[in-house]
């Protein structure tokens, strides 16, 4: 049997509230050991050993947090006898933490996310079973080299592409921009059907660095009559800037203005948008213009991450710009 590495970071997978109620609950309040408890059958798939990193509501992660479990599960991958690990994780936040690992930790190994959308304690909940199937598919030789993946409701997706967009239902997530998944589960059965193409783990630049702090990139949001003297705060804050625009990544004369400013202060500006399935190329397309980076089909909350990790490297824009292509 192969051995599994469960850590435990929080979330709704292990809250706990009003027994049968999927509401009126505090995320990480139950320890993930108990709900491996009512999983008998996870024996049967794998040797499990734990790990309780933290126990936080996954609006609490930062950046700090990232890099503590980047170094856990780097530490966990480079023993002989572990070959793969799962992650519980609260689901408001997972996809950023996933990406972030995903560009970050240096193993071949399975790593794969999971998380609940009810907590341990209301009727039906969906934690046990995403965990039996998460650790299922760390287990499984066809999610070697995979990247980063997670686990919700029988779906296997990568963590480049993986968007929570539901709150109220247990399939609560999806995969972007006319990505396919990477594939689904029938219980402990794995099925890959795809497999990433975006650069990750040990083919990524960034799994082979230390980190110690990451650089300050802001987010900025537009809608109509935003006014542009937000950008000048955020731009005193911070390193680099996304700006999510609307349609292809678009916004105002007025923030155009700003934001050229900015560009020409060394902020490193890159443009993305509201729109959840959008392409936003580098030329935004009524104002042809090259001070800024397009996200191309990352999430602007990702392409925050990806802006991180480049800009410990380079404020080089066309370095940056082929960085956003491959990952
Ligand atoms: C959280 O993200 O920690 C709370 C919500 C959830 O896990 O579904």
């Amino acid at each position: 049997m192969k051995n599994i590495v469960i850590i435990a970071t929080g979330g709704t997978i292990a809250g706990s509230g009003e027994a049968g109620r999927t509401t009126e609950y505090r995320a990480g309040t139950v320890a993930v050991a108990d709900i491996l408890k009512s999983v008998p059958q996870l024996g049967k798939l794998a040797n499990i050993e734990m790990i309780s990193l933290m126990s936080v509501d996954s609006n609490e992660m930062d950046e700090q947090k990232w890099l503590q479990l980047r170094e856990v599960i780097n530490q966990q991958a480079a023993r002989d006898d572990v070959d793969g690990i799962v992650v519980t994780h609260g689901t408001d936040t997972i996809e950023e933490t996933a990406y972030f690992l995903n560009l970050t930790v240096n193993t071949a190994k399975p790593v794969v996310l999971t998380g609940a959308m009810r907590p341990a304690t209301a009727t039906s909940a969906d934690g046990p079973f995403n965990i039996y199937q998460a650790v299922a598919l760390a287990a499984d030789d066809q999610t070697y080299d995979c990247g980063v993946v997670c686990l919700f409701s029988s779906t296997i997706y990568s963590a480049r592409d993986i968007a929570k967009i539901n709150n109220y239902k247990i399939d609560a997530f999806s995969s972007l921009n006319d990505h396919a998944a990477l594939g689904y589960m029938r219980d402990a059965e794995v099925f890959i059907t795809s497999r990433p193409v975006s650069k990750h783990t040990i083919h990524s630049k960034f799994s082979q660095l230390e980190y110690s702090a990451l650089p300050k990139v802001g987010v900025a949001v537009y809608y109509a009559g935003a006014p542009a003297e937000v950008l000048e705060r955020l731009g005193q804050d911070c390193d680099g800037l996304v700006v999510i625009g609307t349609g292809s990544g678009n916004y105002s004369q007025a923030w155009r203005q700003k934001l050229d400013a900015l560009a020409e202060r060394g902020v490193v500006v890159v443009r993305s948008s509201r729109v959840s399935n959008s392409i936003v190329f580098d030329e935004p397309i009524f104002d042809p213009h090259d001070h800024f980076i397009g996200v191309n089909t990352l999430t602007s909350y990702k392409a925050r991450i990806l802006l991180m990790l480049c800009l410990t490297q380079t404020n080089d824009i066309a370095a940056i710009r082929q960085t956003f292509f491959k990952y």
